[in-house]
């Protein structure tokens, strides 16, 4: 399969709410199913007032052949369909991977699109994976030069039961993914607590919707963002639904971190 050329950031990224966790590209993965689909969850993006959204369908390396063709095809098809609608909202590629022992050399020969190009990954592990696991994947993965981003953090078992790891993996240099529908519906007292407390201590870095369809597993960011807003403040949402996947986007989250000048203190 020849590497994936195009995996950058095509439009330019626009200061709104931006959805950094979607599988709105249909027939690639579990997510939209046929084009209509996925013109009506982007209409209802547009909608809702995102203006960026990144594709991020699921990759999984040794596994699955990432459809990089179709991807490309499709995910180019969308924006055409977005300018001739005028519906303001920018397509950016990537890709959810789940992390197996083939993900770095996937990564590294270009067979995967990083987020908008700039070489964070969107990264998911099984559920069930014991933290030492989940240590050393994500230390292979920054020592190849990519910076994660665990996507929905809260499902997990080895976070939920020890929330120092969750501090550990902000030291490691990651960035966390929360899910709108764990912002915006109760999981049971426990993980309700957990969450609220991932939230209000600052190490939830960004909210996504992780939207599959137009039912089950629908847009809800808009919703998200107002509960969070209600709850943590504007400035927490702002941070949580704009600036971070902003800047996750443009690459600057990396570069200010590693100059030591990020306006977020990390
Ligand atoms: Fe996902």
């Amino acid at each position: 399969m020849a590497a994936i050329a195009m995996v950058t950031a095509i439009y330019p990224v626009q200061r709104k709410m931006i959805d950094i966790h979607t599988h709105v590209v249909y027939g690639v993965d579990d997510g939209a199913r046929s084009l209509e689909m996925s013109m009506q969850m982007l209409r209802n993006a547009v909608e809702g007032g995102i203006t960026g959204i990144c594709c991020t369908a699921h990759a999984r390396p040794g596994h699955r052949l990432f459809p990089a063709q179709d991807y490309l095809e499709r995910l180019e098809l969308l924006q055409r369909f977005l300018w001739q609608e005028g519906l303001d909202l920018c397509l950016y590629s990537g890709c959810e991977i789940m992390y197996t022992s083939e993900a770095i050399q996937a990564l590294r020969g270009g067979f995967l699109p990083t987020l908008g190009g700039k070489g964070a990954v969107l990264t998911e592990f099984m559920p069930e994976i014991p933290w030492g696991m989940m240590q050393h994947a994500v230390r292979e993965m920054s020592n190849a030069g990519f910076h994660v981003l665990v996507a929905h953090v809260e499902r997990y078992e080895c976070l939920r039961e020890a929330f120092t790891w969750l501090e550990e993996l902000k030291e490691m240099g990651c960035f966390l993914q929360m899910n709108a529908e764990t912002v915006l519906r109760s999981h049971g007292l426990m993980g309700d607590r957990w969450a609220r407390k991932a939230l209000k201590t600052g190490l939830i870095d960004v909210v996504a919707s992780d939207m599959h369809n137009l039912t089950s597993r629908k847009g809800n960011l808009p919703e998200a963002r107002a509960m969070l807003k209600r709850d943590y403040g504007e400035e927490t949402a702002l941070r949580l639904t704009e600036d971070t996947p902003r800047r996750i986007l443009e690459g600057s989250l990396w570069e200010e971190r590693r100059k030591g000048r990020s306006a977020n203190g990390w």
